[in-house]
């Protein structure tokens, strides 16, 4: 079962796939905001209220983790995209689950969207904890610009420059600084919460081999299928909002 979205709870449907089937299983649900969202008039919904509270919520996050980690190929990863409200709360369930060994990265995706306080800094961040089945896991280095002050000192390495002064390139960090998605842009859905493809692609170029299958099971407007189709992996996402599978089944068909 592959190349396709399921409108189900994450956990009743993880626990009915194959084991083993994954070399990337993507969680990128609610992030225990107590917010109830909509981006366009009519548009889908996305309701993130816990009336038990946190008790309530990391009843959730536990139960789901179980759930997607046996799914994991001896060579998969899972990646938990969460924020300052519960990624500590995640690191430590996967931690248990998984073990502390297999810990991969802590990636923060910085983002600059509107808003601040007078009281603490902007929290404008995101956390992706990544954690392997095990010590044989895929991973593809990336490389990423690094900008040089001068061109002088440098023996051996080959210096690049694109019109904004000279880089070399150096292996790349675990912090993304990748635009958040406004309304005005062209890959914007209209789904609160969607998540910009080019964090996607990053995340399935790292730690996918082509053809691999990549489960999203909270996948909203599917940007995470969206960005294994587009690099030629296989995708099944899931998710409990018939509007966000229309909308991912959507996207996906223009691929
Ligand atoms: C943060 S959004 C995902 C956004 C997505 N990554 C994107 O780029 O569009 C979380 C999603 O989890 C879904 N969700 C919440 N509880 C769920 C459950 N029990 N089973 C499946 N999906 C669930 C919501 O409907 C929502 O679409």
């Amino acid at each position: 079962m592959h190349d396709t979205v399921i409108h189900g709870d994450a956990i009743a449907v993880a626990g009915a796939l194959p084991r083993r089937c994954a070399q990337l299983v993507y969680l990128d649900p609610p992030f225990y905001s107590g917010k109830r969202r909509r981006n366009r008039k009519g548009g889908p919904e996305y309701d993130d209220r816990w009336p038990g509270g946190m008790t309530e919520y990391l009843a959730f996050l536990r139960g789901l983790l179980a759930a997607a980690t046996p799914l994991l190929k001896p060579t998969g990863v899972i990646a938990l995209h969460l924020d300052w409200r519960a990624s500590h709360w995640g690191r430590l369930e996967l931690e248990r689950l998984l073990g502390v060994n297999n810990f991969v990265n802590e990636i923060i995706w910085a983002y600059r969207t509107g808003g601040g306080s007078k009281r603490f800094l902007g929290r404008k961040h995101d956390t992706i904890h990544v954690f392997a089945a095990g010590p044989r896991y895929v991973f593809h280095p990336a490389t990423e610009k690094s900008r040089l002050a001068h061109r002088y000192g440098f023996k051996n390495v080959k210096i690049h420059d694109d019109g904004d002064g000279p880089y070399t390139l150096a292996a790349m960090r675990d912090v993304w600084e990748i635009a958040a998605l406004r309304g005005n842009m062209r890959e914007y859905a209209g789904y609160p919460t969607q998540k910009p493809l080019k964090l996607l692609e990053r995340l399935v170029s790292c730690f996918t081999n082509p053809r691999g299958l990549v489960v999203d099971l909270c996948c909203g407007s599917g940007t995470a299928l969206v960005a294994a189709q587009t690099l030629g992996r296989s995708y099944l996402g899931v998710d409990s909002s018939q509007a966000a599978v229309k909308l991912a089944l959507r996207r996906l068909s223009h691929g």
